[in-house]
């Protein structure tokens, strides 16, 4: 399977479709709507995990990777799932939670009941000597990185949520037990993974603090053995399966990492997920902060990392949206009065630059930010915290909400919306996270006369029949332009112009002089232009994207 053509489409089960009517998503439920899938014309679908799990993140925090949790369902409605995908030339991808399990799994039940194999199988430390934590790492959910190992006097380690313990990877018997997970799955006919924050399984053995005003995570990313580790992996699993797709994702990380990550002779993974280009409404680098996007920052993110990883050899995913970040079209474009535009806007820019695009359910029909009017509407362990957080440093309620309401994970975890019914056609029960009451945004319009589904299914279209788009080389053009980001794409002599205006102003658009008068062929423009030569000038639309072959 070649991956440059690929289009992946990310589903959160919890969130997709309701069959039984008890307010959660399951897998019978996506097995119901494979043929809605079917439309995209979508390669490979990465599902959010379903395996047992308190759920306090949501099914990252994992109590039997062998499981399903019966709130999606059983094995057997997995295993028809896997195989109704396969007719429909649809593959797996399964989200693989190694670098932790959770509290409840039996590793730690034993671990606490006193077993030291399985003590060894994390971070277990005494207290330093004048009794304070073992370090001073924080948890990227906030508080402490430590919680106290049972009456032990004992604390373990937990980056994420206290109930999500790290696990250590330097232990071979680790290893063995997550490599034989992996090919659990593998046996069921899996052949896409995806490694939750897979770059922080190398912490250094001896936890050193980090010095004064380093954040912590510059102590345990990106540690040269997590490519000995991934290396291992790919052997031991994935790697014996010619048409694996793999992707990793991977915090705070550098271009030269992800190369090294994913060139193919290094035979770690296909390709990760990098998140510079969605820090740029982070003031001082801070989440839960509210301030405009800066433009200039994302173009530069996306330029670095294109050209970073194509000179390098490397391989991306592109993509806006997860399960982790409020909705990109509330974000970067104009929800109120240009959504589809904007909403296809941002889709031409991702869809075809240099990588393997992911879509994550319900961006295709243009979803935006619910904004609850109360924080109880919320449920996400992260942004409780932070909330609670942003109390204590003093903000008012209405503050912190409106902080909360652009920056909350909850965003684009509410139910998928389908039709304009009670609970938007997710569920006839109660929905576990409320639906946002914008019944106009729904899946059967959408069919019906809208025109962001047509236009993804274009974009897929584009990718799998214009070799420039999947193998081509980058270039930016005009970088510094105050509105628009342009790139073109290179292969075998041709050209791709991607112009895309990021702003709900008009704006006059000079194109590049060589290419002016040249005969060309628009291969999408979401205001039907059609321009059979390349123009001197542009005169852009609110939010318009037009690509041109040369
Ligand atoms: C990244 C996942 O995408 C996120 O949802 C989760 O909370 C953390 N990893 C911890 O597993």
């Amino acid at each position: 399977m070649s991956l440059a053509d690929k289009v992946i489409y990310q589903i959160y089960p919890k969130s997709f479709y309701d069959s039984n009517g008890d307010g959660i998503g399951d897998l019978r439920g996506i097995i119901a709507k494979i043929p809605y899938l079917k439309k995209l014309n979508i390669d490979m679908i990465w599902f959010n995990p379903f395996f047992v799990s308190p759920q306090n993140d949501n099914g990252y925090d994992i109590a039997n990777y062998y499981e399903i949790d019966p709130l999606f369902g059983t094995m057997a409605d997995f295993e028809e799932l896997v195989a109704k995908l396969a007719q429909n030339h649809i593959g797996v991808m399964l989200d693989m939670v190694l670098n932790h399990c959770s509290t409840d799994h039996i590793w730690f039940k034993k671990a606490l009941a006193g077993d030291e194999y399985y003590q060894k199988f994390f971070y277990i430390r005494k207290p330093k000597a004048d009794g304070s934590l073992p370090n001073n790492w924080t948890s990227k959910f906030g508080g402490p990185a430590w919680a106290p190992f049972g009456k032990t006097g004992k604390y373990y380690l937990h980056l994420y949520d206290k109930t999500q313990a790290d696990l250590d990877w330097h232990n071979p018997a680790v290893r063995k037990e997550l490599f034989k997970v992996v090919n659990f799955w593998r046996d069921k006919g899996v052949k896409g993974f995806r490694f939750d924050v897979i770059n922080v399984i190398g912490k250094d053995e001896k936890l050193t603090d980090a010095p004064k005003n380093t954040a912590s995570k510059l102590m345990y990313t990106d540690q040269p053995i997590v490519h000995q580790y991934l290396k291992e992996l790919n052997q031991k699993t994935f790697g014996q399966e010619p048409d694996a797709i793999t992707v990793g994702e991977m915090s705070s990380t550098t271009v030269a990492n992800s190369v090294a990550y994913t060139r193919k002779d290094n035979h770690e993974l296909s390709m990760v997920f990098t998140f510079h280009h969605l820090k740029v409404d982070y003031q001082n680098g801070q989440k839960w902060t509210k301030i405009p996007f800066d433009f200039s920052a994302l173009k530069n993110a996306l330029n670095n990392w294109q050209i970073g990883m194509s000179q390098g050899g490397g391989w991306n995913a592109l993509f806006w949206n997860n399960h982790d970040q409020p909705w990109a079209l509330s974000r970067f474009g104009d929800p109120i009065h240009f959504r589809e535009k904007s909403a296809e806007m941002l889709a031409t820019v991702m869809h075809l630059l240099r990588g393997t695009p992911y879509i994550y359910q319900g961006e295709e029909i243009g979803m935006i930010n619910p904004n609850y009017q109360k924080i109880t509407d919320y449920v996400d362990v992260e942004t409780l915290n932070a909330y609670d957080e942003l109390k204590k440093q003093g903000l008012s309620d209405s503050k912190a909400l409106a902080i909360i309401q652009a920056k909350s994970r909850d965003n684009s975890r509410t139910p998928m919306h389908w039709d304009n019914t009670v609970n938007v056609g997710f569920t006839t029960g109660t929905p576990w996270l409320k639906p946002k009451d914008q019944e106009q945004i729904n899946v059967a319009a959408e069919l019906d006369h809208g025109e962001i589904f047509p236009y993804y299914q274009k974009l897929i279209y584009l990718r799998k029949h214009y070799p420039i788009i999947a193998k081509g080389s980058y270039e930016p053009i005009d970088l510094e332009h105050p509105q628009v980001f342009a790139y073109c794409r290179l292969y075998r002599g041709q050209t791709l112009l991607v112009i895309n205006n990021f702003y709900g102003q008009k704006a006059t658009y000079g194109l590049p002089a060589s290419y002016q008068g040249q005969k060309a062929q628009t291969l999408i423009s979401n205001y039907d232009k059609n321009f059979q030569e390349v123009p001197k000038t542009l005169a852009l639309q609110p939010y318009e994207s037009l690509a041109l072959l040369i």
